[in-house]
């Protein structure tokens, strides 16, 4: 088993038999459920209970590839999870022939007669889609739109007719595969001006239901740090307190997703000490984790940022956190 970011303990493909290429999703304590979540999932319950598939849409870092799995989870059906990918084909997703089987009977029962029938089988191998849609499965398509709009052209008679169509199969009498009744399908995407990705056709986007998501609320924000690292909750306060006003600093562009705020309180939580100040080596992380360098970065500019930094944490570390909390 592992886990994976969101805390979910999955088992891997490699640790399957071949043909079992799932993930079997189990809620972990470190999962946070707030008001602010819970509001998500049901509503997002409540569309894939009717038939319509899901759409998780939003800059990274604002909790979709967690929420995909916690829904998926509730669901309680094996979940195939795709991630999406600029070089996949439909194939990537259907499946594809794998060439051919040949059987040879040769038949000497006569000792001058040699007799010979060779019987040639053309192979297939499902893709994850295939088989999500055969078994039942919840497919979660992560950052769907990081591939090509046609690869995912396939999708579209998925979810408005409850057809896939396999055209490598059709030699097979079997062209077009009926989708199981339990199947259900979760997508997650960023904004299209994300490097590598791509806009999505607009007939795939009128067949689910998006549901846009901004950064996470200041509680669950709060939560999400305190449980992923362990600290206490006042640090955890502090550290959110400092991203969060970095975040709305508009001559300055910071690193402020949640995951900068985890790293920090995990790093705190291993050095020990407090979110507080006085601690060097805490302030040293804030500027190397919320820093965004590039490469062409001068120093002046880089230390004009750690002042900004400086000033954020020495104003967040002064304040009192019941004051704090309500902001
Ligand atoms: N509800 C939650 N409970 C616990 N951790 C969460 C929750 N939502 C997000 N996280 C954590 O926040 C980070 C970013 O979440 P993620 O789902 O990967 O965002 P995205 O897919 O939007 O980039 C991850 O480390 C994840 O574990
Ligand atoms: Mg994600």
């Amino acid at each position: 088993m592992v886990k994976n970011q969101a805390g979910f303990s999955s088992m891997t493909a490699t640790k399957l038999p071949v043909n079992q290429d799932k993930v079997i999703p189990t809620a972990s304590d470190k999962f946070v459920l707030t008001s602010y979540v819970e509001e998500i999932v049901k509503r997002a319950l409540s569309y894939l209970e009717a038939g319509y598939p899901v759409h998780f849409a939003g800059p990274a870092g604002t909790g979709k590839t967690t929420l995909a799995f916690h829904v998926a989870a509730s669901i309680g059906r094996p979940v195939t999870l795709v991630h999406g990918n600029d070089e996949f084909g439909s194939s990537d997703l259907v499946g594809r022939d794998a060439g051919y089987s040949k059987k040879q009977i040769v038949d000497n029962f006569i000792h001058s007669v040699v007799k010979r029938e060779e019987e040639m089988m053309q192979l297939w191998v499902d893709n994850r889609l295939t088989s999500a849609c055969r078994n039942g499965d919840t497919l979660i398509y992560d950052e769907f739109n990081r591939s090509r709009p046609e690869a995912n052209n396939v999708l579209l008679s998925v979810l408005s007719e409850g057809v896939l169509n396999l055209p490598g199969l059709r030699h097979m009498g079997e062209g077009y595969l009926g989708v199981h009744p339990e199947f259900h399908a979760i997508f997650t995407s960023n904004p299209e001006e994300y490097a590598g990705t791509h806009k999505a056709q607009d007939a795939l986007m009128d067949r689910m239901v998006t549901i846009k998501l901004d950064h996470l609320d200041l509680e669950t924000e709060i939560e999400i740090v305190t449980k992923q690292s362990g600290i206490e909750r006042s640090d955890a306060q502090r550290i959110v307190r400092i991203m969060r006003t970095l975040r709305k600093a508009k001559k300055n562009k910071f690193k402020t997703t949640i995951r900068s705020a985890i790293a920090i309180a995990k790093v705190l939580a291993r050095s020990g000490g407090q979110a507080c100040w006085d601690n060097i080596s805490f302030r040293r992380t804030c500027y190397d984790l919320f820093n965004i360098v590039t490469a062409n970065a001068s120093v002046n500019e880089t230390m004009r940022k750690e002042q900004v930094i400086n000033e954020v944490i020495r104003k967040a570390c002064s304040v009192n956190l019941v004051k704090l909390e309500k902001n």
